[in-house]
């Protein structure tokens, strides 16, 4: 692009508060654009900020020519709508793909922004050749963010995808068998450890979507583990991510691909 005398993708990235998570997964976008050489901004502003000044700076963004692409880390604080957040954003620069139209057009099966979770682990599905069609994948949770969309891609009619999808979520009862009768688990419920040896199939396939920060006698007084019980069920299953180092890096890096989906139809 910048041979053809373009300007490389632009991703801004909007963050409210100092929500030490946050912080630290929009770091990571921010360092990935520069490792491939996209433009970033970061708009770091206090708590406290009022929503009125929060939409009129996506108006901004939305307005400006020189950003292809931009997302509002969440969580944001209580007194902040997110639903008016994620409808002020434009659905062409929607790289995260949480806007209705976006949410909408990809349960259609329509050319759309996939957001970055969901669209990273069908990514990971399919650079490992994982068989998915007439499989039975249960989807641990049902955020709007995660399991929501997780479950609509691996129903859909193409690979990766054609699975026969169940979402388990906390009210589900008999978890433990749904999941044992998984062959593609995916956890997204945000409880650390919490899918164990005992509740998965032989031979499965399980990604990890959690990234929970527990109590550790180390120099930062935590670490992170998954939603899985890794060293137990890595024993059990045919293949594993792990965290970290799994699904976070393949969200950023399809964000990444949304920016730069984004730039191209720009220019
Ligand atoms: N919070 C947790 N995951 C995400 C994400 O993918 N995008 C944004 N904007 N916020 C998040």
């Amino acid at each position: 692009m910048t041979e053809a005398g373009h300007r490389p993708p632009h991703l801004a990235v909007v963050l409210v508060g100092s929500n030490a998570a946050s912080e630290t997964y929009v770091n990571a976008k921010i360092k990935a654009c520069s490792a491939i050489g996209y433009e970033s901004s970061l708009l770091h502003f206090p708590p406290e900020i009022s929503q009125t000044m929060l939409l009129h700076t996506i108006d901004e963004l939305n307005e400006n020519e020189d950003i292809d692409g931009f997302i509002v880390q969440l969580p944001l604080p209580a007194h902040i709508d997110e639903n008016s957040v994620i409808n002020r954003v434009l659905p062409a620069k929607d790289v995260d793909g949480f806007h209705p139209i976006n949410v909408g057009k990809m349960a259609l099966g329509l050319d759309a922004f996939i957001s970055a979770t969901p669209g990273g682990i069908v990514e990971l599905l399919r650079r490992y050749e994982i068989e998915t069609s007439g499989k039975h994948c249960v989807v641990l949770g049902r955020s709007n963010i995660v399991g929501g969309p997780m479950s609509i891609l691996m129903r859909r009619n193409t690979y990766p995808g054609n699975s026969t999808v169940t979402i388990a979520h906390s009210r589900t009862q008999n978890l433990k068998e749904v999941c044992l009768s998984a062959d593609i688990l995916i956890a997204a419920i945000g409880k650390p450890e919490f899918v164990t040896a005992d509740m998965v199939k032989e031979g499965a396939v399980v990604v990890d979507v959690g990234i929970n920060r527990i109590d550790a006698d180390n120099e930062k007084g935590y670490k992170l583990v998954g939603d899985v019980a890794f060293d137990e069920v890595a024993e059990k299953c045919s293949y594993i991510t792990p965290v970290p180092g799994g699904v976070g890096p393949m969200t950023i890096a399809y964000l990444l691909n949304n920016t730069m989906i984004a730039a191209r139809k720009r220019m």
